[in-house]
């Protein structure tokens, strides 16, 4: 089945769909993102990501391209389009197209607006998940606004490159005081040798991953102990256990910190039991 993609409120074939080279999005990185997992083809964890798309387009003072009822129609309609049951739905809003200049266009500019959905295996997904996956670690290239899902994701992709070079499935940016800030694209987490799940607090300069705040959740439910509190590398080294979360990973058990294998090689419980109850939270609430 060919794909589809939502292109500023048009459908159009995945593989001719395009903008145009002057807009914002692709010159100047001026847009922000958003990506929901899809749970037998409704939308996980919908309300925070609109939320965080809401907060995001205000602080770059983006218009809101629509309202949210609409915006929701469009990102299931692509969704059913391309018949995805288990996947991904990608929303992508930029400044919109105009004559380049770094300055805001003019007032009333309309925004660009793509959206696209792609099908994940999750039994292979679950395969991965039991195997464990490693990470590389990377000095914090970033701006002061990671707060902010916005498309200019260069130190990301080059971090993201070193990992899959080094065999790894994600790295994990590290400040100048040696703490882990977060992913490429995903929180990070360890369970310490006390026990305890850490994890970097918001008030650092990350983003406030949406798959995180529901895992808050799910461990106050759990009675798990967990401090959002910042680790360091060689803390990460030798935890009892790590994962990641995002809603590309949901929560992703990582055995390998660098080259420092984490206990026995294995997922750990904790980090196997979460992703279980993670996954039934967000395909029970998913709309
Ligand atoms: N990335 N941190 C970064 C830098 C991210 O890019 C992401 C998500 C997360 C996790 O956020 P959430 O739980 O809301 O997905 C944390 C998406 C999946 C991406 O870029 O594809």
């Amino acid at each position: 089945m060919s794909r589809v993609a939502y292109v500023n409120g048009v459908f159009q074939p995945h593989a001719e769909a395009s903008v145009h080279i002057e807009d914002r999005g692709y010159q100047l990185a001026d847009g922000v993102y958003e990506v929901w997992a899809v749970f037998d083809g409704k939308l996980a964890d919908a309300q925070g990501h609109f939320e965080r798309l809401d907060r995001s387009l205000a602080e770059l003072r983006i218009d809101p391209p629509m309202s949210r009822a609409a915006l929701k129609i469009a990102l299931r309609e692509t969704i059913r389009r391309n018949r995805v049951r288990d996947g991904l739905v990608y929303l992508q809003v930029t400044r919109g197209v105009a004559r380049r200049d770094h300055a805001f266009p003019a007032p009333g500019t309309p925004p660009s607006v793509v959206i696209t959905a792609k099908s994940v295996d999750r039994a292979a997904a679950e395969a991965r998940a039991a195997k464990g996956a490693s990470v590389i670690t990377t000095p914090e290239t970033r701006w002061a606004r990671c707060d902010i899902k916005t498309v200019g994701l260069l130190p990301n992709v080059l971090a993201k490159q070193a990992a899959r070079e080094a065999g790894a499935v994600e790295a994990w940016f590290v400040d100048d005081l040696g703490l882990v800030t977060e992913g490429a694209s995903s929180n990070a987490w360890i369970i310490d040798r006390e026990g305890r799940l850490r994890t970097r607090d918001t008030q650092a300069n990350i983003l406030r991953g949406i798959t995180r705040k529901t895992l808050l959740e799910v461990i106050a439910d759990a009675g798990l102990t967990l401090e959002e509190r910042p680790f360091t590398v060689d803390e990460a080294k030798s935890a009892r256990e790590a994962f990641i979360t995002g809603a590309g990973t949901l929560v992703l058990p990582i055995v390998k910190v660098d080259n420092q294998v984490l206990g026995d090689g294995k997922p750990g419980p904790v980090a196997k039991r979460l992703r279980e109850l993670y996954i039934q939270r967000a395909r029970a609430t998913a709309w």
